[in-house]
């Protein structure tokens, strides 16, 4: 049977949950079978508490959803507390993958440092590329150094980590420096940029103007940045973009990934991650 790896971790299949979409895992416990999963990804965690952006937040497309939540979070010392007390991280059966965002390469490196300390996390993914969080929909990797001198930081800890780039940004570019810099994966990639107006009043719908668009609606884009990314670096590619169903997974494998990431469709089928889980999982024995 194929391994699947990143780094010194070993998954049990190839298929992740999307940060963001899966709560902080515990929302999810009797919903889905955590046992069948390769691995959950946890909300993104800030160095301070983020109360997120004011309402609307989210609007349905078709085949699409576009979300402006602004990284809503308790904060990393929150977290940590409930990790020490009472986070029962490790009842779940999976890989527990802690998505981080810090505002400078310390930050990251800090948050890092006290999240591996708990020995309850398994992976880290660097989120690079939340749009919400300036206005405007500036990230980390709008410039190349950034992602260069956050991913070196973090390399230095020799712990399992991914690098969660946006699709908005050079994305080459940026999964090259990554991979110079010590990266042990790539999720490619994060929200692409939207917008939606209110037709009575003709203005912007979210009050950032700009959200970011995720669903099966982007799968066609996310395939090509994968395809593209692929031709490039030889790391491990986390693919997160429309994956909706066992035969998405599969053209996310042809285009060069080694992992995928349910977002979106946790929301409008919770189990949908497990179905994936189990459909892969068949494919890749047959195969
Ligand atoms: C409501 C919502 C919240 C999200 N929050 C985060 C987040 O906190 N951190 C992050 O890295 N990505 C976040 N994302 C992006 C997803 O993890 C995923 O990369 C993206 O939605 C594309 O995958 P999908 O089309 O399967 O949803 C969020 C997406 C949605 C829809």
């Amino acid at each position: 049977m194929k391994k699947f790896s990143i780094h010194t971790l070993e998954f049990r299949n190839p298929v992740l949950t999307a940060s963001g979409t899966f709560g902080m895992g515990g929302e999810f416990a009797g919903l889905a079978d955590y046992s069948k999963l390769g691995g959950i990804t946890l909300k993104t965690v800030t160095p301070t508490p983020r109360a997120g952006n004011l309402p609307p937040r989210i609007l349905e497309t078709p085949c699409g959803l576009l979300n402006s939540i602004g990284l809503e979070n308790p904060g990393m010392d929150e977290l940590l507390r409930e990790i020490n007390s009472s986070h029962p991280f490790r009842a779940y059966d999976t890989n527990i993958v802690l998505s981080i965002a810090g505002e400078s390469a310390d930050d990251f490196t800090r948050m890092a440092e006290a999240f591996i300390a708990t020995g309850d996390i398994d992976m880290l993914e660097l989120n690079l590329s939340c749009p919400n969080i300036h206005a405007g929909g500036a990230t980390f990797d709008s410039d190349c150094a950034n992602v260069r001198a956050i991913v070196s930081a973090v390399a230095r800890l020799d712990f399992p980590f991914t690098v969660k780039l946006s699709p908005n940004q050079d994305i080459v570019g940026n999964s090259i420096a990554a991979e110079d810099a010590g990266a042990h994966a790539l999720t490619i990639s994060n929200t692409f940029l939207g917008m939606a107006f209110d037709r009575k009043t003709g203005a912007p719908y979210f009050r950032n103007k700009v959200a970011g668009f995720s669903g099966p609606a982007v799968k066609p884009m996310a395939l090509y940045n994968i395809y593209r990314v692929a031709q490039k670096v030889k790391i491990p590619l986390i693919a997160s973009g429309g994956i909706a169903s066992t035969g998405d997974a599969i053209d996310f494998l042809h285009a060069g990934a080694s992992f995928v990431s349910i977002g979106t469709m946790n929301f409008v089928e919770p189990g949908i991650a497990e179905i994936i889980a189990d459909g892969l999982t068949e494919y890749l024995r047959e195969k």
